[in-house]
């Protein structure tokens, strides 16, 4: 491997590119995703930064017919839920967003943090538990990226009750949610994030940064 230092400008304008490109996609094609591709994606997540180097992400495929219509039932009656926090037009607007892909994704995959890892013997997650599952969501970030990369697409999904569906799944004791993910090839490509599109919400101008 070559080792550098600043990378030449030419790529440090397309990493800019797949940053600004990357999207939260909820509309899929059904084109099925070629395995090799699937897992030169997810190796991405090795190379991420993890507290202590504990390296605490855990993938569950979710595949089975029965697994999907579970995390869907789940996903659904979440959303339900979420909508009777929202009145008047809020409640109006939220309805009409999609808020996931799990009908259509071809791929769908639950990622969990291990709490109880012993791998990094505690470093640094001793004050910040929590840094263990921010580690996670560091290679969802990679892996997001590799995804979009290949021109695949991938969709968070966190409008769900974690206790079903770790009940569902089957998730080993001490494993805790991250997100449930949809893949596959969007149905369309955009450079503006869906919810600024359909005027739930709109991107700060300025990244706020304050000195002491
Ligand atoms: C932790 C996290 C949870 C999210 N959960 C959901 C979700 O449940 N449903 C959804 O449609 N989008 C979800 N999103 C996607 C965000 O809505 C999206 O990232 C944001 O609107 C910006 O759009 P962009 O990712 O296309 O830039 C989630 C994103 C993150 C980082």
């Amino acid at each position: 491997m070559e080792l550098r230092g600043a990378f030449p400008e030419e790529f440090r304008s397309q990493l800019d590119l797949l940053m600004r490109l990357r999207r939260d996609v909820r509309r899929f094609r059904s084109d099925p995703v070629e395995e090799a591709v699937l897992m030169r994606c997810l190796s991405a997540i090795q190379l991420a930064p993890s507290v202590g180097l504990s390296e605490p992400w855990r993938i569950l495929r979710v595949e089975s017919e029965t697994a999907r219509a579970s995390a869907l039932k789940n996903f659904e009656a979440a959303n339900a839920q979420a909508l009777t926090g929202y009145s008047g037009e809020k409640a109006e607007r939220y309805a009409e967003l999609k808020l996931s892909g799990m009908r259509d994704a071809p791929v769908q995959l639950a990622v969990y943090c291990d709490d109880e890892t012993t791998q990094g013997h505690g470093l640094g997650a001793a004050t910040m538990p929590e840094m263990r599952r921010y580690s996670v969501v560091t290679a969802i970030t990679l892996f997001w990226l590799a995804l979009r990369a290949e021109g695949l697409g991938l969709g968070w999904v966190s409008v769900l009750d974690p206790q079903q569906l770790n009940r569902d799944l089957n998730a080993p004791k001490g494993w805790q949610l991250i997100g449930y993910f949809c893949i596959g090839y969007p149905e369309r490509l955009s450079d503006t994030p869906e919810l600024e599109e359909t005027g739930w919400e709109s991107r700060m101008a300025d990244l706020p940064l304050e000195t002491r």
